[in-house]
C-alpha cells in the first residue's frame, strides 16, 4: 500500500479542522483533512449559531469573514425572560462587545469553499480508523475510503473529530484525565420557516423548563426547548412544540406572541460538560469537541473549537518555520485556560435557566433571586455580558 505524506494530518471537517487547515495554508503549512461524512452532510448538520466577538475577528483576519459580515446579524444584547418578565442584557453598554448570529453550517460552507478554492486537500467519505506512532516523530493515520484502506504519514496528527471520534481514545488511558458532569435534561432544537418573533435572542426560564428563541436570518427561526434526557422527537409533534414554546415565553402582561410556521428540522441534543487533560500526547493534538464539551446554554462549543484551531495554527506554523516547539508544548495549557472559563460559564448559565427535575421549591426560589440580581445589578449583568461575548484571547 502506497503511503502518502503531509505535514499536518487533520481528522474531521467540522469548524475546528477546517479553520485549522485554512490558517495553516495561509502560514504556508501543508495539511490534509480527512472527513468521515459527505460534504453535503457536514454542510447541512444543524448546530450552533452564535459567533463570539473574538472568533468573528479571527475569521475576518483569515479572509473568511466576508459572507458572515454580509449575511450574519450583529447582536448587541440578549433578553432574559423569567417569572413572566423581561430583562435585556445590553452587551454594548456593559462590555463594549457584540456577537454575530451566523450559523455553524454557513461557517463550514465558507471554510470548505475557501479550502477548495485555494487547492486545499479535504477528503470526504474518508473515515480515520487508527492513529499510529504518536510517541515517535512520524505518526500515521489509517483511513478507509470507497477505494479501500489508505495510510497518511504526517509530522503531527490533529484530531478535530468531535466527541465520538477516534482521536481522544488513541491516547493511552493512563496519560490523560477526564472531567465530566452530566445533566438530567437535554434540548429539543427546531428550525422553522417563520420570521423570528424577536430581534434579539431570548433565554427563558420557566416553571415548565428552559426555552431559547434564536434565528437564522430574517425568514427562519431556530428554537430550543428543555426536554427530558431520555426524550426523543417522536414524543414531540409540531403542535405540542409550539404550545410548549408559547407557554414558556409568555409574558405576565401579554403583549408578545410567538409566530409559528412549518418545522423543517427537529433533533434532541444531550447535555454534557466534559474536559480531557492534557489536549496532547506526543505528536497527537486534540482540538474542539474531541477534547471538551460544554452544555449549549452559553453558546460556547463552536467558539471554543475555533479558538483551539487558531492557537494550534499559530503553534504549528511557528514549529514549521523555525523548528521551535515552545508554542506546541504550551498549546494544551493555553487552550485549557479558556476551556475551563467556558466550562464554568456554560454550566453556570445552564443552572441559572433550567428546571432541575430533582430540584426543590427552595432551589427554584434561589434561581429566581439570582435572576433578579442579574436584572438589578450592573456588575452581575456585566459578568454575563463579558463571558457571553467572549473573554480576551489568551
Ligand atoms: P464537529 O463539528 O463535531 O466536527 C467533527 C468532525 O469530525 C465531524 O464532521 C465528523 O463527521 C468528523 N469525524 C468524526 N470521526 C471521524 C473519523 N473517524 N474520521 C474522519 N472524520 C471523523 N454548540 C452551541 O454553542 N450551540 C448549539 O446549539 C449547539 N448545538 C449542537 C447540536 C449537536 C447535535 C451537537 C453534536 C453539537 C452542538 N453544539 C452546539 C456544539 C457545537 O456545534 C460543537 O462544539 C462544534 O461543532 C465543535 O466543532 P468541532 O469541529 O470540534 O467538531
Ligand atoms: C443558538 C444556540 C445556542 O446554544 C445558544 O446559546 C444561542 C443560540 C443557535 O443555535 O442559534
Amino acid at each position: 500500500m502506497a503511503e502518502e505524506r503531509t505535514r499536518v494530518g487533520i481528522i474531521g471537517a467540522g469548524p475546528a479542522g477546517l479553520l485549522l487547515s485554512h490558517l495553516l495554508h495561509r502560514a504556508g503549512v501543508e495539511s490534509v483533512v480527512l472527513e468521515a461524512r459527505t460534504r453535503d452532510h457536514v454542510e447541512h448538520r444543524q448546530r450552533a449559531g452564535v459567533v463570539e466577538h473574538g472568533v468573528a475577528r479571527i475569521l475576518r483576519a483569515a479572509g473568511a469573514g466576508a459572507r458572515m459580515d454580509r449575511a450574519g446579524a450583529v447582536h448587541h444584547g440578549i433578553e432574559l425572560r423569567f417569572d413572566g418578565r423581561s430583562h435585556r442584557v445590553d452587551f454594548a453598554g456593559l462590555c463594549g462587545r457584540d456577537v454575530v448570529l451566523y450559523a455553524q453550517t454557513e461557517i463550514v460552507k465558507d471554510l470548505i469553499a475557501h479550502r477548495l478554492a485555494d487547492g486545499g486537500d479535504v477528503r470526504f467519505a474518508a473515515a480515520a480508523t487508527a492513529i499510529e506512532g504518536i510517541e515517535g516523530e512520524r505518526p500515521r493515520i489509517r483511513y478507509g475510503t470507497a477505494a479501500g484502506e489508505q495510510v497518511l504519514a504526517c509530522d503531527f496528527v490533529v484530531a478535530c473529530d468531535g466527541f465520538h471520534g477516534i482521536g481522544r481514545p488513541s491516547i493511552p488511558a493512563e496519560r490523560v484525565r477526564h472531567f465530566e458532569k452530566s445533566y438530567p435534561f437535554g434540548w429539543l432544537g427546531i428550525l422553522a420557516d417563520v420570521p423570528p418573533s424577536a430581534t434579539e435572542l431570548i433565554y427563558a426560564r420557566h416553571e415548565r423548563g428552559f426555552a431559547l428563541h434564536s434565528q437564522r436570518g430574517p425568514r427562519v427561526s431556530r428554537l430550543y426547548l428543555q426536554v427530558g434526557n431520555d426524550d426523543h422527537v417522536g414524543n414531540w409533534p409540531d403542535d405540542r412544540i409550539w404550545a410548549e414554546l408559547a407557554a414558556r415565553f409568555a409574558l405576565r402582561d401579554g403583549g408578545w406572541e410567538l409566530a409559528t410556521g412549518p418545522i423543517t428540522d427537529k433533533a434532541v441534543t444531550p447535555m454534557r460538560s466534559f474536559v480531557c487533560e492534557p489536549m496532547r500526547h506526543g505528536r497527537l493534538l486534540l482540538a474542539g469537541d474531541a477534547a471538551h464539551i460544554v452544555p449549549p446554554t452559553g453558546a460556547k462549543g463552536l467558539n471554543l473549537a475555533m479558538h483551539d484551531a487558531a492557537l494550534l495554527a499559530e503553534a504549528l506554523a511557528s514549529w514549521h518555520a523555525t523548528g521551535d516547539h515552545t508554542l506546541v508544548d504550551g498549546y494544551s495549557d493555553t487552550a485549557l485556560r479558556r476551556v475551563w472559563r467556558a466550562e464554568h460559564f456554560s454550566s453556570w448559565m445552564t443552572g441559572l435557566l433550567h428546571r432541575d427535575p430533582n430540584g426543590s421549591a427552595f432551589d427554584r426560589r434561589v434561581q429566581s433571586a439570582h435572576l433578579e440580581f442579574i436584572a438589578s445589578s450592573r456588575s452581575a449583568s456585566a459578568q454575563l455580558a463579558e463571558n457571553y461575548t467572549g473573554l480576551p484571547y489568551v
